[in-house]
C-alpha cells in the first residue's frame, strides 16, 4: 500500500515496517519501532515522493496510528494539517489508479469523517487545510481540494452531521468519471479539440455510472453527475435548469471551478484568489448558487484577515 511520508510524524517510532521502491523492488527503508527524522522525511519527500510503501496487511494500523497522530497535542495544527492531507493522498491515488475501488469507497469515509473532526476540533483546522491546498493540477491533488473546499463551504452553507459528510464524500469523488477517460487527453499540454472535449464532457457519466456500480448513496452520485450544470441551465451534461440541481452539486460547482482557477496546468498560470473570486461573481455570474458564492467570499476574506 502506497503511502506518503509525510504522513507519519517526526521523531515518533513507527509502529510498522516501511518500504522504499527502487528499480521495481520493494527494500526495506525503516524498521517498525524506530523513528523518522524531520530532515529524513523531507530529504526522501523531495527525492521520491511517491515511492513509500507498508504492507497492505498493516492498513489498519498505518490508519489507527495517522488518526492517533490527529488527537496528540505534542503537534500543531499545521503539523496535523499535513499529516491528514498527506495520509489522505495515498488513498486518492488508489481511487484513480487501483481497478478495485471497494476498499478505497470504504476508507474514503473515514477519511471524510476525520477531516470533519478535524474541523470541529480546531477554528484553525480549515485554515490550515486550505493553507495546504496544492497549487499544481493533478486529479489527486485537485480531488482532495474539491472535497476540502467542499467541506468549508458547506458548512458555511449549513450542512451538518451526515449530509456534511456525504458532501466531503461527492467532493472527494466528483471527477471519479475521469478514470475512463485516457490519460493523454487529460493531461494534454495545451487546449482539447472538440472531439477530445466531447469525450471529456463524459466524466460525469462516467462517474454516475462508476459510483452507481458501487452502491454509492444519492448525494454522492448527484456531485458527480451534476458539477457541471449551470444555474444559467447551460452546463453539461444534463443541461439542468437551476431548480433542478443538487443543492450539493452547486456546492461542489463552486468549489471545483474556484480550485481549478486558482491552480496551475501545463498550459496556463493559477490565478490569484481574489481574482478567481471576482471572475466566479462577475464574469461567471448566475452560473453559481449565490448562496454558495457568498459562503466563499466569506471564508476568503476571514482567511485574509487571519
Ligand atoms: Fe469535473
Ligand atoms: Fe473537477
Amino acid at each position: 500500500m502506497k503511502i506518503r511520508l509525510n504522513s507519519l510524524p517526526p521523531s515518533v517510532a513507527i509502529p510498522f515496517d516501511l518500504f522504499v521502491a527502487i528499480g521495481g523492488r520493494h527494500v526495506h527503508y525503516l524498521r517498525a519501532g524506530d523513528m523518522l527524522k524531520a530532515e529524513k522525511i523531507s530529504s526522501f519527500e523531495k527525492k521520491a515522493p511517491e515511492s513509500f510503501f507498508v504492507l497492505s496487511a498493516e492498513r489498519g494500523n498505518y490508519q489507527s496510528f495517522v488518526r492517533d497522530s490527529l488527537m496528540s497535542e505534542k503537534l500543531s495544527t499545521k503539523q496535523k494539517a499535513l499529516i491528514l492531507r498527506e495520509s489522505t493522498m495515498g488513498l486518492v491515488e488508489e481511487l484513480f489508479e487501483r481497478p478495485d475501488i471497494e476498499t478505497a469507497l470504504r476508507d474514503a469515509r473515514q477519511v471524510i469523517e476525520d477531516f470533519v473532526a478535524f474541523m470541529d476540533s480546531d477554528s484553525n483546522a480549515m485554515a490550515s487545510l486550505i493553507g495546504l491546498s496544492s497549487h499544481d493540477f493533478y486529479t489527486y491533488n485537485h480531488s482532495l481540494d474539491v472535497s476540502i473546499y467542499s467541506l468549508g463551504l458547506g458548512q458555511a452553507v449549513g450542512f451538518r452531521g451526515d449530509e456534511l459528510k456525504e458532501l466531503g464524500l461527492g467532493g472527494l469523488f466528483h471527477d471519479i468519471g475521469k478514470r475512463y477517460i485516457p490519460l493523454d487527453i487529460i493531461c494534454k499540454n495545451g487546449p482539447l479539440t472538440d472531439d477530445e472535449w466531447k469525450l471529456m464532457q463524459m466524466h460525469p457519466q462516467y462517474g454516475l455510472v462508476i459510483l452507481d456500480e458501487h452502491k454509492s448513496p444519492a448525494n454522492i452520485k448527484a456531485c458527480a453527475f451534476e458539477h457541471h450544470e449551470s444555474l444559467k441551465g447551460n452546463g453539461y451534461p444534463q443541461g439542468l435548469q437551476a431548480h433542478e440541481i443538487h443543492p450539493m452539486a452547486r456546492v461542489v460547482a463552486v468549489a471545483d471551478t474556484y480550485d481549478a482557477l486558482t491552480t496551475k496546468r501545463s498550459y496556463n498560470d493559477p490565478m490569484k484568489p481574489t481574482d478567481a473570486i471576482e471572475l466566479m461573481a462577475q464574469k461567471l455570474a448566475g452560473k453559481y448558487d449565490p448562496e454558495v458564492m457568498k459562503a466563499l467570499i466569506a471564508i476568503f476574506q476571514k482567511l485574509k484577515v487571519a
